[in-house]
């Protein structure tokens, strides 16, 4: 048995094959039936002519998409077959019918969502599938080379992290205060006390109530955490994570970003180049002079404004020190600016958003619980966290990379819920 991708890729001309796999397409005439046979590696015509199989030939002439079969035949070069090559069958074993199989041309973005666990089979999906693999693939590979251990938190979490709106409530034997997983940090910053240089890919979940193209309510988070690093530190492993994942896809995945309509090119600098670095207080000038975009300084960037920040580089931008307000309890305050803290956006080119989120951590505990506390949450719930900082606390920091984000972006998707088998959103959790 070989794979589809051996028959195309060295010279078979004239030799004996035998592939496996599902009909993709189907079109006949009296004398002669055309499939198109996929399998995960690639896909090939296969040619059965009428005077081979006689008997059979009703069987073959009713062949229907996605049937899975068994085929064996002679591999010849033909410019008009769409691989270059086609298979003439000689044998062949029906493993599993299909029935009229409801995915044809030109359906709604609905029908398609309904069908996810039949879509995923498309030319689109698999090609999109395949690079989200191989980012799976290169953060591992990356924090593995980098001396970072494989560290787990728990999904159930009686704290918050990111913001007490967008948690998930479980009912947990009857108890109220248990939630999902924002973000494996709280659970994290206490292990770095025994492992130093650690990293995880996990579920995070995130009660995310608009509807956007970046947000799911389940995604894939990529975080880390370091003992001992300052906060440029932490910006390099970001940027040099990235570039990793982006030359492992450039590298391997070619004809998926092809079958996707993306040009690599636009990928390119991000690996050749340093990402921008600005702060803030940078960003809003920027907006101002170039977009004519003027912030008020202590909001937030919305949306907008990052994609249009975003679209004057090629590179992404990490941006730093925000308003301290507008972010997170355990952001470092800067020592030099009491305003601002310690916190890291990345932000993709091309208007893609952001794709990490990370800080300097604030090991100032007084500081921790004053702003828990204007944030309306209970500082005595948080007592195994502070401990962190009461039993020899080190200079430390992490960040979390949304993975769904970076395979948008590097595939050039219109919307997140096409970087995930089965998108969960406000509005769909089924199938
Ligand atoms: O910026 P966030 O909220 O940061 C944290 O959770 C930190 N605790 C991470 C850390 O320092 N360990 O989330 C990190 C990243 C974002 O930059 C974004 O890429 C992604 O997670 N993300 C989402 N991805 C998809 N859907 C959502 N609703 C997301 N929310 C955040
Ligand atoms: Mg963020």
């Amino acid at each position: 048995m070989m794979q589809i991708a051996d028959v195309l890729s060295s010279d078979m001309e004239g030799k004996d094959v035998e592939i496996r796999g599902w009909v993709h397409r189907e079109r006949g005439s009296n004398r002669l039936k055309f499939i198109v046979l996929r399998d995960s590696s690639g896909h090939v015509q296969c040619v059965f002519s009428r005077d081979d199989f006689e008997e059979k030939w009703d069987e073959i002439d009713h062949l229907q998409v996605e049937t899975s079969m068994i085929i064996k035949g002679t591999a010849r070069k033909d410019s008009r077959a769409p691989t270059g090559y086609e298979v003439k069958v000689k044998e062949y074993t029906i493993v599993g019918k299909s029935e009229n199989f409801p995915i044809t041309k030109d359906q709604s973005i609905e029908f398609l969502a309904d069908n996810r666990h039949l879509w995923l089979r498309s030319t689109k999906m698999t090609a999109i599938l395949k690079i989200r693999s191989t980012v799976f693939g290169a953060i591992h590979e990356y924090f593995r080379s980098e001396g970072f251990y494989e560290y787990q938190s728990p999904i159930f979490q009686a704290v918050q992290c990111e913001g007490g709106s967008e948690l998930f409530q479980v009912d947990y034997f009857g108890r109220k205060d248990v939630f999902l997983a924002q973000t494996w940090q709280l659970y994290a910053e206490p292990a770095i006390f025994a492992l130093e240089k650690i990293y995880t890919i996990a579920p995070s979940f995130r009660a995310e109530r608009s509807k956007t193209s970046r947000h799911l309510t389940e995604y894939w988070h990529a975080e880390m955490e370091v003992a001992w690093a300052d906060f440029e530190s932490i910006q390099n492993y970001g940027e040099s994570c990235i570039k990793h994942i982006l030359r492992r896809v450039l590298e391997k995945n070619s004809a998926e970003l092809k079958v996707l309509g993306r040009d690599a090119s636009k990928l390119e600098p991000a690996v050749n180049k340093p990402f921008v670095r600005m702060t803030y207080t940078d960003a809003l000038r920027i907006l101002k002079d170039k977009c004519g975009m003027e912030i008020e300084w202590g909001k937030d960037l919305r949306t907008i404004e990052e994609e249009k920040l975003s679209t004057l580089y090629d590179v992404p931008i990490i941006c730093t020190r925000y308003p301290k307000k507008v972010k997170a309890f355990y952001m470092m305050e800067d020592p030099q600016n009491k305003d601002v803290v310690l916190g890291c956006d990345f932000l993709a080119p091309e208007g893609y958003g952001e794709i990490i989120g990370g800080s300097q951590r604030e090991h100032d505990i007084s500081k921790i619980k004053e702003r828990l506390v204007e944030q309306g949450e209970d500082p005595s719930q948080y007592e195994f966290y502070l401990d962190t900082r009461r039993y020899g606390s080190v200079p430390h920091g992490g960040f979390g990379l949304g993975v769904e984000r970076v395979v948008r972006w590097i595939c050039g998707l219109d919307t997140i819920k096409d970087a995930i088998p089965f998108p969960r959103t406000i509005e769909r959790y089924k199938p």
